[in-house]
């Protein structure tokens, strides 16, 4: 699946902007509906736009009773490690925000292990969604972040993992992470990630440029087999855009 053949590429000035731009995005997909769910992301990249949505005047935008919280993956450690994914946006965001607690839906990494943290977690999804088949028509989720890893990965999906194949389940475990940190994680599927009305990818910086230009030559990367029901959205900074997009 090509994702750029009906992929909208946004360029922004700079990481402020590319948050500005995100925040705009996630609130207006919150006005449509009087349940939303917002899938997040991990690593640095979302950073930005948690700390400006736990801010004024963002932070009055948000009809914070009606939105659920979910995470695309997770590295397999506690909550209070800095390496968890939601720890950093429970730190930066939903603990300065009055953001109900039912509202907030961690991957349960304190589970045996990560594979039956994703059997817990798909769970969970499938309760909050009400059925367990996805319909193309009735996206399990308003907008889901995503960024990209310097070697093609997004989400927890890295280069030639199995999970890259799953297109039943909703979560799997990933005992190797293909890049550090080197835990083991636990990561929503292509299907799960792609049930959604709007997917919006953030690109914040100019290390991401090299990585970029190879998806967007047509390298077979995992982050090039993502799809969504919905928008597909690139949201770039001008100093990660190839040259013809500057
Ligand atoms: C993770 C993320 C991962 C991340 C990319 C980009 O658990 O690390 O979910 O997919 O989005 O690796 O990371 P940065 O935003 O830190 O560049």
């Amino acid at each position: 699946m090509d994702s750029r053949a009906h992929a909208q590429i946004l360029v922004v000035g700079d990481a402020a902007a590319l948050a500005e731009t995100a925040a705009r995005r996630l609130v207006a997909r919150l006005t449509r509906t009087e349940r939303a769910a917002i899938c997040l992301t991990g690593g640095s990249s979302p950073l930005g736009l948690y700390r400006l949505l736990a801010e004024s005047p963002w932070n009055g935008e948000v009809p914070w009773d009606c939105v659920h919280w979910f995470i695309g993956d997770d590295r397999f450690v506690p909550e209070h490690d800095p390496l968890s994914n939601m720890g950093a946006a429970k730190r930066i965001l939903l603990d300065r925000v009055p953001a109900p607690r039912p509202n907030i839906h961690p991957i349960p990494t304190d589970a045996q292990n990560p594979e039956s943290a994703a059997r817990l977690y798909e769970q969970e999804l499938k309760r909050f969604y009400g059925a367990d088949r996805l319909d193309t028509k009735r996206p399990l989720f308003d907008l889901v972040l995503m960024g990209l890893g310097p070697d093609g990965h997004t989400a927890s999906l890295f280069p030639g993992s199995s999970a890259l194949e799953e297109k039943q389940r909703w979560a799997v475990g990933i005992a190797k992470a293909g890049m550090e940190p080197f835990v083991p994680r636990v990561t929503l599927t292509f299907p799960a990630l792609a049930s959604t009305h709007e997917m919006l990818f953030l690109i914040d910086s100019a290390d991401k440029g090299p990585i970029l230009k190879r998806v967007l030559a047509g390298e077979d990367l995992p982050v090039r087999r993502v799809y969504a029901d919905g928008e597909l959205v690139w949201l770039v900074v001008r100093a990660a855009a190839p040259g013809d997009m500057k």
